[in-house]
């Protein structure tokens, strides 16, 4: 069979930084410690005045054709996977692909373009559906262009507030991948939740703690559905696994549950059982309740235990290096932790051809996925080509006074007018609105 995944991968981070336990938390009355030590972030990235879901695609993009020596007719589809889009009915992709064709010879005339919408797990489905048109064989010998980019932007005072973030990561979709192949197993979790919507509006309305509720349930639903069709899965399967990071303190409590279902009723559940007693089982209880706590117990037990410890810092924690330093990039986050897992290797100089990964997409209203992907021969020569430590170094360190004003610029209900922070550097623009309130952009040398 084909195979069929990522084979390059570019970042654009926001190019304003602000600084959480220096900067937000004193503003805000806060202890720093609520940010590095609860919710695991140092800095969120935020679009400068010049940027925006468009910006941050088309330069993403650009870099990644540059690089790998692409023209426009290299690309049957370009699918931008979002939840910033500004318009109802005009495609983000189509703006993105309005702004490459403005640089290159050629244009995108005959490249089909869309957009994807699932809260953060968008991305994820968009790159499936650039898998299926590809082993469908109506491809013509092209590759895919996924974009996931978006501004995490909450209404101030909004507890959501400490955990927004900016930015886009570019996909190139393609047979024979340098970097990962997609396993063709997948499992799916998915019910009719309200955790976090924008109905009809720009910031979100969101249930935070009901969120996280949501993300571990609709995850466990899709673990066991993979297992359904992968057969059992063991903590020796996986070099790492990413999973969608809205902040790494999310993933700090999703893990403890994926390890108790790693290990069970394998010899590692045998091995532990001399110390914190075999996992409950529901059918042993006569409550849910009961079950419930008897679980929660057995979990603070387990999170204890040096083999969970060393499975955390070997699996998980490199996956939340790049996420702690610019929030929640939604729809791209949790390809921002494959990228920090595989930098991570190459760093360790670790030999990942041929490992896998278990990457773990979510996506609040509410759907989870998870699938197994493999590492190509390729991998480190793409990693490696990532300037994401420069652009994260260069970044514009806001003071709260200024964050306040960059987050006026970006409301569509206010007028706010301020000189740029930084200088564009080779790179597409906004710059201004058109007559049919469409909005426009320009390649700046
Ligand atoms: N030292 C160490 N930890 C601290 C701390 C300190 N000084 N102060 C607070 N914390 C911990 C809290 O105990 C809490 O951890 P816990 O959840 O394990 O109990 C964590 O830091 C966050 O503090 P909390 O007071 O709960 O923050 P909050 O009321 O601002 O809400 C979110 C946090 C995540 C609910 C909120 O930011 C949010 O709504 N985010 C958007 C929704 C989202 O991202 N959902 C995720 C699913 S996709």
């Amino acid at each position: 069979m084909t195979k069929v995944g990522i084979d390059a991968v570019e970042i654009w981070t926001g190019k304003l930084k602000l600084d959480l336990p220096e900067t937000f938390a004193p503003a805000k009355d806060e202890d720093p410690g609520k940010y590095t030590k609860g919710l695991g972030l140092e800095a969120s990235s935020f679009p400068d005045t010049y940027e925006d879901i468009v910006t941050m695609a088309a330069n993403a993009a650009k870099r990644l054709m540059d690089r790998k020596g692409l023209t426009p007719d290299d690309i049957g589809r370009i699918d931008v996977a979002t939840e910033s889009a500004f318009d109802h009915s005009k495609p983000v992709s189509t703006y993105v692909a309005g702004c490459l064709d403005s640089v290159y010879e050629g244009d995108f005339t005959h490249t089909n373009k869309g957009e994807r919408k699932f809260a953060c797990v968008a991305g994820t489905q968009a790159i499936d559906d650039t898998i299926n048109w590809i082993l469908a064989g109506r491809n013509r010998g092209r590759a895919g262009l996924v974009i996931a980019t978006d501004t995490a932007l909450y209404a101030r005072g909004d507890p959501g507030e400490a955990t927004q973030g900016a930015g886009a990561v570019a996909m190139l979709v393609d047979e024979d991948p340098a970097m990962t192949a997609l396993s063709l197993d997948q499992g799916f979790g998915s019910k009719d939740e309200t955790d976090f919507l924008k109905p009809n509006q720009q910031f979100p309305s969101v249930d935070g703690k009901r969120s996280v509720q949501v993300y571990l349930s609709r995850m466990r639903e899709a673990w066991a559905d993979l297992e359904s069709v992968a057969g059992r899965i063991e903590p020796v399967d996986f070099a790492y696994a990413p999973f969608h990071t809205p902040f790494p303190g999310m993933v700090r409590k999703a893990a403890p549950l994926a390890y108790r279902r790693l290990v069970r009723g394998t010899s590692v559940e045998d091995d532990l059982a001399d110390r914190i007693g075999r996992q409950p089982r529901e059918a042993k209880f006569d409550t849910r309740e009961d079950y419930e706590e008897a679980i929660s117990a057995y979990m603070d037990d387990l999170t204890e235990l040096v083999e969970y410890q060393e499975w955390y810092s070997g699996a998980i924690e490199p996956t939340l290096d790049i996420a702690r330093r610019v929030g929640n990039w939604y729809t791209g986050s949790v390809h921002l932790a494959r990228v920090s897992a595989l930098r991570h290797a190459a760093r360790s100089n670790t030999e990942m051809i041929g490992g896998r990964l278990l990457i773990a997409s979510y996506g609040s209203g509410a759907q989870a996925e998870i699938h197994p992907e493999t590492v190509r021969e390729g991998w480190k020569d793409e990693i490696e080509a990532l300037n994401i430590d420069g652009q994260l170094a260069r970044r514009y360190d806001i003071s709260y006074e200024e964050y306040e004003t960059i987050h006026d610029v970006h409301d569509y209900d206010k007028d706010t007018e301020v000189e740029k922070f930084t200088d564009p550097d080779g790179e597409f623009v906004f710059t201004g609105w058109g007559r049919m309130n469409e909005r426009q952009y320009e390649y700046a040398e």
